[in-house]
């Protein structure tokens, strides 16, 4: 929190009137921790929200734009999943399309806590990495089914603009070898994904429950991307920590995933683009690679990492992309090996 910072008053009254009260009847507390949006914490006399407006300019030291037209998606992606994973996806109240504000739910600190905060001291479940994996399976097999969503989040253009320019396109010329992944994501399309499915954006509670929060970079897209990135942050805080649960919670979410996108009483289509494990696999094994390599030599680094273990990561990625494995299981059972 940022004591005494106040929004803009144009900002106060788009945010009131989403809430179909008085300007005057609302208090602001401005957040830290996002890094491409103002969040506030908003008060009224009987509830509190969370306003959170999109900022043209990521907080980031490269320079880094983006378009604001991201809050509307990161809106209608948490509307178009709630049927299926229900209250998991945060609960969205308003939503402002032109002035790219969002008006969601508020998860109080007091009983919601940052998964990346919890990782990173040691509370690693396991059973919640499954969890966790069930409701990515979820997304991806019944995205999957969703023709439709092709057209309603063509989001290409955006998500070239948050993903692949600054993670993997600024890479090219140090590691030509990072087109492979590139190619692939701009090519295999078959289903909705959240596009920044990492611990940061997962609220947890003591009981397990989860809120997803932060799909600014949704879109119909490559169904490996959002497993890749989120195996990546763990195989991350794993070399950090050193903490082994970080892998067997990254093994158990991999197999939930896998056993949710082929659930044979659900999965009756066996042309269902998510069937083929091979393509899963390759598709899944670039993304973490792509990322992990993003995350040590790209925009937005990590900041946990040292040398040494930047440059074992770094060589890591290196081979996964020339050569990525058959089978994400065997990655993950060979990753202290490789
Ligand atoms: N609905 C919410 N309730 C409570 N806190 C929230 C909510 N949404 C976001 N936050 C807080 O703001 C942080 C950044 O939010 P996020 O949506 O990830 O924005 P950014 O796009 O800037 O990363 C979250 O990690 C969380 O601490
Ligand atoms: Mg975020």
């Amino acid at each position: 929190m940022t004591p005494g910072v106040q929004p803009e008053a144009e900002f106060r009254s788009a945010v009131a009137r989403l809430l179909e009260v008085s300007a005057s009847a609302l208090t602001f507390t401005s957040l830290s921790g996002g890094v491409s949006s103002d969040i506030w914490r908003v008060d009224t006399a009987g509830a509190s929200y969370c306003a959170k407006c999109a900022l043209p300019r990521l907080k980031v030291t490269a320079l880094w734009e983006a378009p604001t037209a991201r809050n509307a998606e990161e809106v209608r992606w948490l509307r178009t999943v709630r049927p299926w994973i229900g209250e998991q996806a945060a609960e969205v109240i308003a939503a402002d399309e032109q002035r790219g504000i969002a008006v969601l739910a508020w998860y109080d600190p007091q009983r919601w806590r940052n998964w990346k905060v919890e990782l990173l001291s040691g509370r690693v479940s396991i059973e919640l990495a499954g969890r966790l994996g069930r409701l990515l399976g979820t997304i991806a097999r019944l995205g999957a089914e969703r023709q439709d969503l092709a057209c309603s989040f063509d989001n290409q253009t955006l998500f070239e603009a948050l993903r692949i320019d600054p993670f993997f396109r600024h890479l090219l010329t140090r590691y030509p070898v990072v087109a492979t992944l590139i190619a692939e994501l701009e090519e295999q399309q078959n289903t909705l994904i959240h596009g920044d499915f990492s611990p940061k954006n997962i609220l947890v509670d003591d009981k397990g429950d989860i809120r997803i929060l932060d799909a600014e970079c949704a879109t119909w897209g490559c169904a490996g991307f959002d497993p890749g990135y989120l195996l990546a942050h763990l195989l991350l805080k794993l070399e950090h920590t050193g903490n082994r649960a970080l892998l067997s919670a990254a093994k158990h979410f991999w197999q939930c995933y896998l056993m949710e996108t082929r659930r044979p009483d659900r999965v009756r289509n066996q042309a269902h683009p998510l069937l083929k494990e091979q393509d899963l696999a390759r598709q899944v094994s670039l993304t973490l690679a792509g990322v992990l390599l993003a995350r040590v030599d790209g925009k937005s680094t990590v900041d946990y990492l040292t040398d040494t273990q930047q440059r074992s990561v770094r060589a890591r990625a290196l081979t996964l992309l020339s050569q990525p494995p058959l089978a994400v299981t065997s990655l993950l059972n060979d990753w202290l090996a490789l």
